[in-house]
């Protein structure tokens, strides 16, 4: 097999093994490609949150693999996810992230598009022939569904419906936005960083307990003694489950899968004094609630091909070449919540997520380092064997290993396999 093998003839199974992966799958530019084409060009990709286009008009711009995307609220209210590309010589018709418009015009020779896309305004049309026909050059769209807030898109007309890709994962998704505590989930800003190395690295990582006690120690030290303790979970009775279909979710502290169980237990003392000003205006209940909201899920959901729901925010992986990936960090806050709480999660976000954290940093050097070292020995492999032949059966059927094990790197890499196969 070499790198100028057509990808249609190339032997994609032979990369994954149930307990290992080529190294090449960090590497080769031709399963980068195949990939782009065969994964993020089929399934759903995750491409927002309702929140960041609430009203009709609202646009943000975003991306599905490697092609630049707009998602934009039309004036019935109706989501399109667009390519951003203008049909006449594909200029991108929108480089805003986020806003309001009632149209996107073209900044070349000024195509203008209506927010469903449709073309509407070609400047100096009397030099197009009759047969110049605009209904067929309207911005190309993407199919778009909604769950409980977030949005995928797909270029595959003929995808499955999103519930059933979702499958095993929605009552996670459920779970994981009780974190409004009573409010909807808004999304409250975010932290974006590009790092050296392949998708995957990021992919897996999320799903990964066994490297926070040892690349996280610089944040475990920078917390109170309680802090410390709820964060030392690999000696728990945390769990890896795989949800199908490359999903998989791994639950780091089970007393915080349903944040609404148990709201009587002792509130933290970190929380405290936000407890105590949110008594001001709040009944215990509601106190609690929002406490508990605040502090996060006690999961990190992982969403194939390139999204995770991680303890208090999304993280959203977008591959930009072969060797590298862009991530966002997005906070998520009670929408109409109060400001303390929201304050008290921004300041949480910032102290793990942010350029100056004692988290994410961490992670984006052993990330770099993943790449830098499969550039020697390219016989070996990248091993995901952690917890196999150790793992136990889930209600779906699906193997559930230790918190620590590589479960949910194993779903990935099948689901992987199965997508490239088509
Ligand atoms: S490229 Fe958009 S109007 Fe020409
Ligand atoms: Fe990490």
């Amino acid at each position: 097999m070499t790198l100028d093998t057509p990808a249609t003839d190339r032997d994609w199974a032979a990369l994954v093994d149930d307990d290992r992966v080529r190294t090449s799958m960090y590497k080769d530019p031709a399963i980068f490609d195949a990939e782009m084409e065969k994964i993020f060009g089929k399934t759903w990709v995750w491409v927002g949150h309702t929140s960041e286009v609430p009203d009709k008009g609202s646009f943000k711009t975003s991306w599905v693999g490697l092609q630049p995307v707009i998602i934009s609220r039309d004036r019935k209210g109706v989501l399109h996810v667009l390519v951003n590309r203008c049909r006449h010589r594909s200029a991108t018709v929108c480089e805003i992230a986020k806003g309001k418009t009632s149209s996107f015009q073209c900044p070349y020779h000024g195509w203008g598009y209506a927010l469903d896309g449709s073309l509407r305004g070609v400047p100096y049309t009397e030099g197009y022939s009759a047969d110049f026909d605009k209904s067929q050059m309207g911005l190309k769209k993407l199919k778009v569904d909604v769950y409980n807030g977030m949005i995928f898109a797909s270029f595959d007309t003929d995808v499955e419906p999103l519930e059933d890709f979702l499958g095993n994962a929605k009552v996670w998704i459920d779970l994981f936005m009780k974190q409004g505590g009573g409010f909807p989930v808004k999304t409250a800003g975010e932290h974006q960083f590009k790092f050296p190395g392949n998708w995957k690295i990021q992919l897996e990582n999320t799903t990964d307990a066994y490297h926070f006690p040892v690349v996280h120690k610089p944040f475990l030290q920078s917390l109170d003694a309680e802090g410390a303790e709820q964060f030392d979970f690999l000696e728990g009775d945390g769990y890896v489950e795989d949800l199908g279909n490359g999903h998989s979710v791994m639950v780091m502290m089970p007393e915080l899968v349903d944040l609404e169980d148990d709201l009587d237990r002792d509130i933290p003392e970190r929380f405290a004094a936000l407890a105590e000003t949110l008594r001001k205006d709040y009944d215990e209940d509601q106190v609690r609630r929002i406490v508990r909201a605040v502090g996060g899920t006690g999961f990190n959901l992982n969403l194939f091909p390139n999204a995770a729901c991680s303890i208090s925010f999304f993280r959203i992986l977008r591959p930009v070449s072969v060797t590298e990936t862009a991530i966002r960090h997005i906070a998520l806050a009670m929408d109409g919540g109060p400001v303390a709480g929201n304050q008290m999660r921004l300041r949480m976000h910032e102290h793990f997520q942010g350029p100056m954290g004692f988290g994410s940093p961490d992670d984006a050097e052993v990330w770099e380092r993943v790449q830098r070292g499969a550039d020697g020995g390219p016989d070996l492999d990248i091993m995901v064997n952690r917890g196999d032949g150790l793992e136990k059966t889930s209600e779906n059927g699906l193997p559930v290993g230790d918190v620590s094990a590589e479960t949910g790197m194993r779903s990935a890499y099948q689901m992987w396999k199965r997508m490239m196969a088509q």
